[in-house]
């Protein structure tokens, strides 16, 4: 007799929040949101919020449950964490708030 072989990985469920209040969306917040937008990536979904508290660091973007904070996001840094953390489950250190993500 055979055993079944599990062939799926397990996908986490990710939410993807994207500031677009003022100061974020002054340093084009709007643009990031639309790009993770026209992505669409299995198990993630994304959303407008609002102040993060830290702003000047924007556009901000959290990804959860990962509790993981990017600063300074552009669409070229939505890519890679597309390809990289949201697809490949590998968050990006050297994109990270300093602040707020302390790695081990
Ligand atoms: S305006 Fe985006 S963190 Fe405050």
């Amino acid at each position: 007799m055979e055993a079944a072989i599990a062939t799926t990985a397990i996908v986490p469920v990710r939410r993807v929040l994207v500031c677009q209040n003022r100061t974020c969306a002054k340093d084009g917040a709007a643009k990031i949101l639309a790009t993770f937008q026209q992505q669409q990536v299995v198990n993630v979904t994304v959303e407008a919020c609002g102040c993060l508290g830290l702003c000047g660091s924007g556009p901000m973007v959290v990804v959860d449950p990962d509790q993981v904070y990017y600063w300074h996001v552009t669409p070229k840094k939505v890519a890679k964490i597309i390809e990289l953390h949201l697809i490949g489950n590998n968050p990006i250190p050297e994109m990270m708030h300093p602040r707020l993500n302390h790695q081990n």
